[in-house]
């Protein structure tokens, strides 16, 4: 490994979501979809890592390995149990950890939707019901009105694209009723809530720093055929471009604008949100389905846990692409790998943060990198089994121990770099 020095300033930290670590929440979707048998091996969301009991401990693991910020979600079910009716205490609860991360001098980024909805909201029809976006916004206005003097950094949706994906396309995200219908009316609803929101925010908050988490999957292909061109501009317009136009700009790219009114042009993000995992192969199909075109996986490369490819130049270039649209600063949201033995995670993030410093040494105002994720937790469907994190958590007693690839991101952020 030959070291390097970041070459500009660039916050790190670590991300985690709300559902995924905390444990003990009964009225959110997550809970009831685990209660019908739907995650992995007979899992539930309800035990988590017992975050919620043991933020604190988890909060002086951060201190431990030098986080200088945090990015975070709060739970709209916890906070929002029924329509209206907002939790004083849930919310007095989040306030506690945030005041302890801002003593800390750790950065609070909070999210306020990533995966995860009031069970109540999900039976109006979740993000297909038109009154969504403003459903959303109010609930927005209530967690930051409670939370002004400490959050200046927020997140709206996290990922929208994945998680319309697996709600409306894929069926393994709750509540598992596929149309290609909702998935397009459902994105024209998330980019009119994340807009509604934006604006909510910047009303409470007006020097607050704004955006939306998009899953920037890199697409690339074998040949430069025009039919797998065609193909890979299908699959990135309908998973990438209809949410980054969208919520980026207020333009609606059809068939967007039939299910959703009163979105105006204008700029809705203060920062590219940017979560980064793999490359994806694109090809074309024969069959003449939505998206025309197929998604297959690298042959002949490094693999993770859950054999998703391992391809570090994806992040810069997902990067480039991004910021050629929108010269705004770049926060990867997200970045990081499942990799239970811990044998190549250390290997992983140094070869992201590498690609980091090049868009650096670019004049690319990389400000942030969040690794994924502080701790190992329920990755939804696949429930406990892919370990992501910096910490490793013993289910049998919630212990938490850094990991070997913790201590190494905890030097390279006190160093800046890695010396060689
Ligand atoms: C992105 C999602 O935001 C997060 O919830 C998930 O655990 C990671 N990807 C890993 O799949």
């Amino acid at each position: 490994m030959k070291g390097f020095s970041f070459s500009r300033d660039i916050l790190l930290g670590s991300a985690t979501a709300s559902v995924q670590i905390e444990g003990g929440d009964k009225n959110n979707n997550w809970y009831r979809w685990s209660e019908k048998g739907k995650i992995a091996n007979g899992e539930s969301s309800i035990d988590g890592c017992d975050h919620w009991r043991l933020f604190k401990e988890d909060i002086e693991l951060l201190k431990e390995l030098k986080q200088e910020t945090y990015r975070m979600s709060v739970e709209w079910a916890r906070i929002e149990p029924v329509q209206g009716e907002f939790n004083k205490q849930a919310m007095a609860r989040y306030r506690e950890e945030i005041e302890l991360l801002v003593e800390a001098g750790i950065i609070p980024v909070v999210t306020l939707h990533h995966f995860s909805e009031p069970i109540w909201f999900e039976d109006i029809g979740g993000w297909n019901n038109k009154k969504s976006p403003e459903i959303f916004e109010k609930f927005t206005e209530f967690v930051v009105e409670n939370l002004k003097d400490l959050v200046e950094d927020w997140a709206t949706i996290n990922e929208p694209n994945v998680y319309l994906q697996g709600r409306s396309l894929e069926g393994n995200f709750p509540p598992g009723k596929t149309s290609t219908l909702e998935y397009f009316k459902g994105a024209g609803n998330l980019i009119k809530g994340h807009i509604l929101a934006y604006k909510k925010i910047h009303e409470i908050i007006p020097k607050a720093k704004v955006g939306v988490v998009i899953h920037y999957a890199y697409f690339d292909t074998k040949d430069n055929k025009f039919g797998t061109r065609i193909a890979k501009k299908i699959v990135a317009r309908n998973f990438h471009d209809i949410f980054i136009k969208g919520m980026f700009e207020g333009r609606l790219l059809f068939p967007l604008g039939l299910f959703v009114k009163g979105v105006e042009l204008g700029n809705y993000c203060d920062y590219i949100g940017i979560n980064y995992y793999s490359r994806h192969g694109v090809k074309t199909s024969g069959k003449i389905g939505m998206l025309f075109s197929q998604i297959y996986v690298f042959q002949n490369s490094m693999y993770n846990d859950l054999g998703w490819e391992i391809y570090p130049e994806g992040l810069s270039k997902g990067i480039e692409e991004l910021y050629s649209q929108y010269k705004l600063p770049v926060w990867i949201t997200e970045n990081g790998t499942p990799d239970h033995k811990d044998e190549f995670r250390g290997k992983f993030i140094y070869d992201h943060l590498k690609e980091v410093n090049k868009l650096l040494e670019k004049g690319i105002p990389v400000e942030r990198y969040y690794h994924w994720s502080t701790m190992d937790n329920f990755e939804w469907d696949l429930g406990y089994s892919p370990r992501f994190g910096l910490v490793e958590i013993d289910y049998n007693n919630m212990e938490r121990k850094i990991r070997k690839s913790g201590e190494f991101y905890r030097d390279i952020i006190q160093k800046k770099g890695v010396t060689e």
